[in-house]
């Protein structure tokens, strides 16, 4: 069965306390991984630039203000993700759309830069996604993403994996009032890709310079590439 409806509802859900959530689970960190994003996806100039999986919309708000002159666009698949990004960052400097990043309702080559956090955990076939991202992309744009990683097995994985497995789901209890939604969070970061896995599915996606940086730990990664100009 597809993730995505489950996904939807649950975003749906927890769209009200997601923000306190996220800076209170990353001790405050998150808005950092997301400023490193923008600035991996470069100057779009006066160029169109996404922001998948937008959900209450900090990356593609940072974008905004950082590249005023780019169009920016964000977009969810959960209307009430869409909602709050609209409340906190108002409707003039982003554009918000609801659409499925497996089905992208944009043509061809139509973005300088394509960015998304914490989205591919959330997909069934996370290739498809990143082909998708490609095709929308122009020759030469660029794609950066940004998600969890599986913890490595070296001296600090009992401390992260006893946060990950009953931290974070406390955590999501108390403030989200869902201690579901964070308990799949943990579950799907650790069946998730490990970072260089994940580098390499981004070049089977047919992306080159592809790199990427971790983050706390090594739990969060941030990846990048290029459609190439030819
Ligand atoms: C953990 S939130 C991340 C939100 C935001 N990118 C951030 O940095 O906080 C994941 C978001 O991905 C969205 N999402 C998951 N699967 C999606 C899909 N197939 N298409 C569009 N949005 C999706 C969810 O609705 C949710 O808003």
């Amino acid at each position: 069965m597809s993730k995505g409806p489950g996904v939807q509802i649950m975003f749906d859900s927890i769209a009200g306390r997601y923000d306190l959530m996220n800076r209170v689970m990353t001790m405050g960190q998150d808005q950092k991984w997301r400023r490193f994003v923008v600035k991996m996806a470069g100057d779009p100039g006066n160029g169109w630039t996404l922001d998948l999986a937008t959900g209450t919309g900090d990356i593609a708000s940072l974008m905004a203000d950082t590249w005023p002159e780019a169009q920016t666009v964000g977009s969810d698949f959960s209307l009430n993700m869409l909602r709050q990004a609209g409340k906190r960052f108002g409707y003039t400097k982003t554009s918000w759309q609801a659409c499925d990043a497996n089905c992208l309702p944009f043509g061809d080559e139509s973005f300088a830069s394509v960015t998304f956090g914490y989205l591919l955990r959330n997909v069934d076939d996370s290739l498809r996604v990143l082909k998708e991202v490609r095709r929308v992309l122009k020759p030469g744009g660029r794609v950066v993403c940004l998600d969890t990683t599986p913890p490595a097995k070296n001296i600090f994985y009992p401390f992260v994996r006893f946060y990950f497995r009953f931290g974070i789901p406390v955590l999501g209890k108390l403030i989200a009032d869902d201690e579901s939604a964070y308990a799949y969070l943990t579950g799907s970061t650790m069946g998730f890709y490990e970072a260089e896995k994940l580098a390499e599915l981004f070049r089977r996606a047919g992306f080159v310079d592809v790199d990427y940086k971790k983050f706390m730990l090594g739990t969060i990664g941030v990846h990048w590439g290029e459609k190439p100009l030819l």
